[in-house]
């Protein structure tokens, strides 16, 4: 069953095509960095611009690469929120018009369920397992119960992890997006030269809150010590010592839930997913201590971390075999529940 995946939620023009739920036969992502970069961020109106002039060449090339043609699908999956809502709508409306004029059934995808099912993509998951997803838009923790069924743990009170990445390279004037280049930037650092605090909330508690994080590495940059002493401008050896610190600091926190997530739910299978589970060092850590500690430790490989449509027409595969449909009305969503 041949399914094609589209995903416009964000910076990210996606298509792909997926065989079964499990089989990746092509899956092109054209990243807009380029556009966005000078702006330090996502710019909603380029992006959305940007989607509507890539989304049909980059389908064409997803079919293209898979040497399938459009009467060869059995279904259309779109990722319908939640996300940059201008940019979902290209994604959903040329879903629609595509599945309507190939006569196909289409299927809307949340896309935190999308970003969980990198792993079933590449390993055999057992249930139920916790789940740490953690992006540019969402930190949240799941208990895992199916590849359709995830059950809230807790999740951020304020920026999303991948969000902080991007702030505090922002504020060291190390580019755009934050996380890629500070992973790489925080090897060559020492990760005990400042100590940010690692803000856990109430004991025992599965919510995250990076603001204080962030905060600390605004006022450790911009001259103030913990006592309010100026200290001036960090030089260049300096910033890299910052980023390993500030990113030291993320590990702990994600790391340090996702294991009180398992021994709270009782269960010996952790995961991963989301763009900042491509981080090098957060996913050295989990595995060292999944290895230590006796856990099955679940993680995709980098390009399934970050946006891709690989996971959105994987995941539709579960709904479209069982003749489920979200037929031509269902609208885009900016946020979950909403
Ligand atoms: O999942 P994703 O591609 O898009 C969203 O759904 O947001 O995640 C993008 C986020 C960005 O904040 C980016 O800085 C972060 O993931 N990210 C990383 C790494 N690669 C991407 N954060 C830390 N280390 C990385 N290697
Ligand atoms: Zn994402």
């Amino acid at each position: 069953m041949l399914i094609l995946g589209i995903e416009t939620s964000c910076d990210e023009t996606a298509a792909a095509i997926v065989e079964d739920g499990r089989t990746i036969l092509s899956s092109m992502v054209s990243s807009q960095v380029p556009l966005h970069e000078k702006f330090g961020g996502v710019v909603p109106e380029i992006a959305c611009r940007a989607h509507g002039e890539l989304i049909i060449p980059v389908i064409d090339s997803a079919l293209e690469e898979a040497g399938v043609a459009g009467e060869d699908l059995c279904g259309i999956a779109v990722t319908a929120g939640p996300g940059l809502i201008g940019a979902l709508l290209i994604g959903v409306s040329t879903a629609k018009a595509m599945a309507w004029g190939l006569d196909l059934p289409i299927l809307a995808i949340d896309h935190l369920d999308a970003h969980i099912y990198a792993n079933n993509l590449v390993h055999e998951v057992e249930y139920p397992f916790t789940t740490l997803v953690a992006s540019g838009g969402h930190t949240a923790l799941y208990l895992s119960e199916s590849p359709t069924r995830h059950r809230l743990l807790g999740s951020t009170t304020d920026d999303a992890a991948g969000e902080a990445f991007d702030k505090v390279a922002a504020l060291l004037g190390l580019g755009y997006p934050g996380g890629p280049i500070i992973d790489a930037l925080a090897e060559k650092g020492r990760a005990d030269a400042v100590n940010f605090p690692r803000t856990m909330l109430a004991e025992g508690s599965l919510d995250f809150s990076f603001s204080g994080l962030k905060t600390a590495v605004l006022y450790h940059v911009k001259g103030q010590n913990a006592a309010g002493r100026p200290q001036g401008p960090p030089d260049e050896a300096e910033k890299i010592d910052v980023a390993a610190s500030f990113q030291a600091a993320v590990v702990d926190v994600l790391t340090g839930k996702l294991f009180l997530a398992a021994a709270q739910e009782g269960v010996k299978r952790i995961a991963i997913s989301g763009g900042v589970a491509a981080n090098s060092a957060l996913r050295s850590r989990i595995d060292a201590r999944a290895e230590r500690e006796g856990f099955t430790f679940y993680v995709p490989p980098r390009e399934l971390c970050t946006d891709n449509a690989a996971v959105v027409a994987g995941l539709a595969w579960h709904g479209l075999s069982r003749g489920e449909s979200s037929g031509l009305t269902f609208d885009a969503y900016a946020r979950r529940g909403a």
